[in-house]
């Protein structure tokens, strides 16, 4: 049987990523780089990959049911992100796609701006640069921008995997406490659940202090349902990913449950919240306020409602952004990709009942472009 020329696999990648990333993944494949932040339109996505075996994809490309049939030859997608809520995994799997994803690598960094987001909130960081910049400092005086003290608190983690337990260390060091709750789809209700210590991502080389404290913060934190942690913390912090189980986990009467004057941090994805909700409890006071990476639709509306809101702070879907880090989860996305090329299961793959395709070329593939 003849064997398909691997030199000659094609790979679309839909945002410009660390170079030298791509530089390897062009060692083995031709790659077809969208060279511009803005993402393809999905039209022009579908075209690209009509002819790639695989993608190397964003959280904003839509890999739905119906693209993933539409791009016949495709054997792999490697998301750069551990989230994988824009690929539909069950079509997939069905069609013989491995899908990689990103974990792993991001978890420190990811934590550090939820921590970020929960200092800035709770001490109007935010609020207090834009009055100075606006020019209404006038003098000092004891009642200025009066926030809310985090250390001592009680933090709430909504999702105990990685990054909740690197948010939860963080939080052992403000002299916190930490609760925790994880949504557990089998029961279809939030509950509770142990810790488990996950095996590390190969190229994630945390120092041994790191490991040290996170063995300490693990002892510390307390496991509750949900009803508990939201009733008695002042800070939320939600590390889950987005599922059919939990979208809109945080609705109206999560809100209602919480304490007053609660601040809630969102790094997670946008649609695990009732945004109208959220809004309607910050604008009420019931919700103290709210630090978020992420909204229901990215980017928000320039006129949403909530950016009116001055107990609210805003970053762009940036959890992930430094710059060591988006390099290693190119790299991660390129081995994942070169894993799917060598006939293995990508080394983090999201949909790991796939049924690996070697190639679904029909035709000779394309040689590659001369330089
Ligand atoms: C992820 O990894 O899922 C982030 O949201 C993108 O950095």
């Amino acid at each position: 049987m003849p064997q398909p020329n691997h030199s000659h696999r094609r790979v679309f990648v839909t945002r410009p990523v660390a170079d030298a990333a791509l530089r390897r993944l062009a060692e083995t494949a031709r790659v077809d780089l969208w060279d511009d932040d803005a993402p393809p339109p999905h039209d022009e996505l579908v075209v690209h990959l009509r002819d790639c075996d695989a993608v190397l994809s964003m959280v904003s490309d839509r890999l739905d049911a119906a693209t993933i049939a539409a791009t016949p030859r495709l054997i792999a997608i490697s998301n750069l992100a551990v989230g994988v809520d824009n690929i539909d995994l069950s079509a997939a799997t069905r069609a013989g796609v491995a899908v990689g994803h990103t974990p792993g690598v991001l978890t420190e960094t990811t934590a550090d701006l939820a921590f970020a987001l929960m200092l800035a909130a709770a001490r109007r960081v935010v609020e207090s640069d834009r009055f100075v910049r606006a020019g209404r400092w006038r003098m000092w005086t004891p009642r200025l921008m009066l926030g809310r003290d985090v250390w001592g608190a009680t933090l709430g983690v909504i999702g105990w995997g990685a990054i909740g337990q690197a948010v939860g260390r963080r939080a052992a060091g403000f002299g916190m406490r930490v609760l925790y709750a994880t949504h557990n789809p089998s029961k279809s209700r939030v509950d509770v659940a142990p810790a488990k210590p996950k095996p590390r991502a190969s190229s994630q080389k945390p120092s041994a202090a790191v490991a040290a404290i996170a063995m300490t913060a693990s002892l510390a934190a307390e496991s509750v349902d949900l009803e508990r942690l939201l009733a008695e913390s002042d800070f939320i912090s939600l590390n889950l990913p987005l599922t059919p189980q939990t979208r809109h986990l945080v609705g109206a009467k999560q809100f209602a449950a919480m304490k007053r004057g609660a601040i809630l941090v969102n790094t997670s994805r946008g649609a695990v919240v009732d945004q109208a909700a959220m809004t309607a409890s910050l604008r009420s006071g019931h919700l103290g306020g709210a630090g978020l990476d992420v909204s229901e639709t990215e980017p928000i509306a320039a006129d949403d409602p909530l950016l009116k809101l001055p107990n609210v702070i805003i970053t762009p879907h940036i959890g992930s952004a430094s710059h060591a880090t988006r390099n290693r989860m190119a790299e991660l996305a390129v081995d994942n990709i070169l894993d799917v090329f060598a006939g293995r299961l990508p080394r983090h793959c999201a949909n790991p009942a796939v049924k690996l395709a070697s190639s679904k070329r029909k035709s000779p593939p394309i040689p590659p472009r001369r330089k």
